[in-house]
């Protein structure tokens, strides 16, 4: 726990479950009469929220390995700056689907070995990582069904394909015991709600 606020993330492959269950754990929190900023990357911000575009629309090859991360880490930089510090600062609890974890993974993985460089640009630029990480650990073929079964034209990392969404899953448990103090991993091959309260038990155990 930080001196104020709570920073949470939820992390996992596509389809997975992140969304849904940041929804549900801002309800729990709301209900307690917990201040909670719910939030996603790439975006939560303005500036963030058009980089987005960027990198999640258009052509699958529009950005070199290297100019992704270098967007990915500037569209953090500007959401940390603009929501999550001053949330955090005025003692709220962050929700954030998705944060430098998938970055690790998907810019540090798909495209070759390139997780020094995404480390090191964290470092440099964001430096700071989340008090409790949820892993929503799921198959991936189950995942990849649920992420299709979405409307939309943001299909760039879903369309990777079952090989690249095995690799994501193991390289995000792998992860988590990288990141033993901070991960929590959650069985999302289960109903809705058993994942809620799992998730739930987990996040006020930490409160
Ligand atoms: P993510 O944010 O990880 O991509 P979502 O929360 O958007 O995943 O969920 C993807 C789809 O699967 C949505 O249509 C959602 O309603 C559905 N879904 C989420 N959790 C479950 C679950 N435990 N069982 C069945 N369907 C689920
Ligand atoms: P998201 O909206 O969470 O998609 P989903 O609900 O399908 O999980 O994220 C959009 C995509 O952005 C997702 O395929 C993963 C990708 N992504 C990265 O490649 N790097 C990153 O740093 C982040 C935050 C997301």
């Amino acid at each position: 726990m930080t001196a104020r606020g709570l920073f949470l993330t939820f992390e996992g492959i596509d389809g997975s479950g992140k969304s849904t269950q940041a929804r549900r754990l801002a309800d729990v929190l709301r209900v307690q009469g917990r201040e909670v900023v719910l939030t996603r990357e790439p975006g939560g911000s303005a500036g963030a929220e058009e980089i987005r575009r960027l990198v999640l629309e258009g052509d699958p090859d529009r950005w070199s390995a290297e100019t992704e991360i270098l967007l990915f880490t500037a569209a953090r930089r500007d959401h940390m700056e603009r929501t999550i510090l001053p949330a955090l600062e005025a003692g709220q609890i962050v929700i954030c689907d998705r944060f430098a974890d998938s970055t690790r993974m998907y810019q540090g993985l798909s495209r070759g070995d390139l997780r020094a460089l995404v480390d090191q640009l964290h470092d440099l630029m964001i430096g700071r990582e989340p008090d409790l990480t949820l892993l929503i650990d799921m198959d991936p073929e189950t995942g990849l069904a649920r992420a299709k079964g979405r409307q939309g034209s943001e299909e760039r990392f879903e369309d990777f394909g079952p090989e690249l969404q095995k690799r994501m899953r193991q390289g995000f448990l792998d992860l988590s015991q990288e990141y033993i103090d901070r991960f929590r991993v959650v069985d999302g091959n289960r109903d809705l709600d058993a994942v809620a309260q799992d998730v739930a038990d987990i996040v006020l155990k930490a409160l």
